[in-house]
């Protein structure tokens, strides 16, 4: 262990040094590892770290999370470099859908508007009319001026914001490998153990999953909401990750995973070995072609300039 924990502190001095010396920034989804999330500069969720990205000054990003992430930086700010430091480190949701599939989609449905989730690639977001994250699904498509929405690739959202808004809303059978995980019975059975628990679910999870929610969030929500609330234990609901941060930030209260069987293998990629490997060797760099990136940026943009 003190062998170990030495082994972790020289690696982050020498991130920590090549990071000033490359003037780095270290962006990290909440989902990370624990010790990937403490050296990190932001950590949030996908509207936070897009956000960031948007503004930041610094030459070199490190996008500790998945492949759709580091393209956001490429698309929003082509001069940085945007480095993966996995790059098998790919969200198995945004590869359920092409840029070609969705051309032929558009077909069947020529008076839709199409709004993707930003968990889907940079070439499926230069087909679409705007994007969104879980932060703002429903408000994005409440502010449409359309009433026929294809909204693409996660299935589960797309039922979620049906029951929010009055649109007809055209489903694709995407959907996350590691939230269909959390089952109905996790959450019923928690319930009865911890009967003063209000439960939070990320809307990617199953509809029967969701009718069981005290509040459907994002991830950045569910930490808010951890910081706000008076209730001292919580049943989380989504990827693991994100209970070290809840529990960094709220020392009174109790977390409890809604299933321990909810980890993203891609997510858990990242670590400090290779994020010191991607600052020293400047690899894997994500970069998106400028014709793709200017029709992806445009729907993004959308989304942050629309500022819900
Ligand atoms: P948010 O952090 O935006 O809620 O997204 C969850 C997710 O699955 C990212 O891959
Ligand atoms: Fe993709 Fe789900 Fe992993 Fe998020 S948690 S990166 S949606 S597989």
């Amino acid at each position: 262990m003190i062998e170990a924990n030495q082994h972790n502190a020289e690696l982050i001095e020498r991130i920590l040094r090549l990071k000033r010396q490359r003037n780095a920034i270290i962006l990290a989804h909440n989902y990370q590892l624990g010790e990937v999330q403490d050296i990190a500069d932001f950590v949030g969720d996908s509207l936070g770290l897009s956000r960031t990205a948007a503004k930041t000054e610094a030459d070199v990003v490190v996008f500790c999370g998945v492949h759709f992430m580091a393209e956001i930086v490429s698309i929003l700010c082509p001069d940085k470099i945007s480095l993966l430091p996995d790059a098998n480190a790919g969200c198995p949701m945004a590869d359920m859908i092409t840029a070609e599939r969705l051309r032929e989609e558009k077909k069947h449905h020529p008076g839709a508007t199409v709004v993707c989730y930003i968990n889907s690639s940079a070439a499926v977001k230069a087909e679409s009319d705007i994007c969104c994250t879980s932060a703002n699904a429903v408000r994005v498509v409440e502010s449409l001026d359309a009433e026929e929405i294809l909204f693409i690739p996660d299935q589960y959202l797309s039922h979620y914001i049906s029951t929010k808004v009055r649109k007809r809303i055209i489903p694709w059978p995407g959907f996350c490998s590691t939230h269909i995980r959390i089952q109905p019975q996790d959450i019923i059975t928690l319930r009865q153990e911890h009967t003063q628990a209000k439960v939070l679910i990320h809307p990617e999870c199953r509809p029967e999953v969701i009718a069981l929610a005290d509040e459907v969030l994002s991830t950045g929500g569910m930490c808010r909401f951890a910081n706000e609330t008076e209730t001292r234990e919580l049943i989380i609901g989504t990827e693991i990750g994100i209970i070290h941060r809840l529990r960094k930030e709220n020392h009174d209260k109790k977390f409890i995973p809604a299933s321990d069987q909810a980890i993203c293998p891609r997510m858990k990629l990242i670590t400090l070995e290779n994020i010191l490997w991607a600052l020293e060797e400047m690899t894997t760099e994500i970069k998106v072609p400028e014709e793709v990136r200017l029709k992806a940026k445009a729907a993004v943009d959308k989304m942050l300039e629309s500022s819900i």
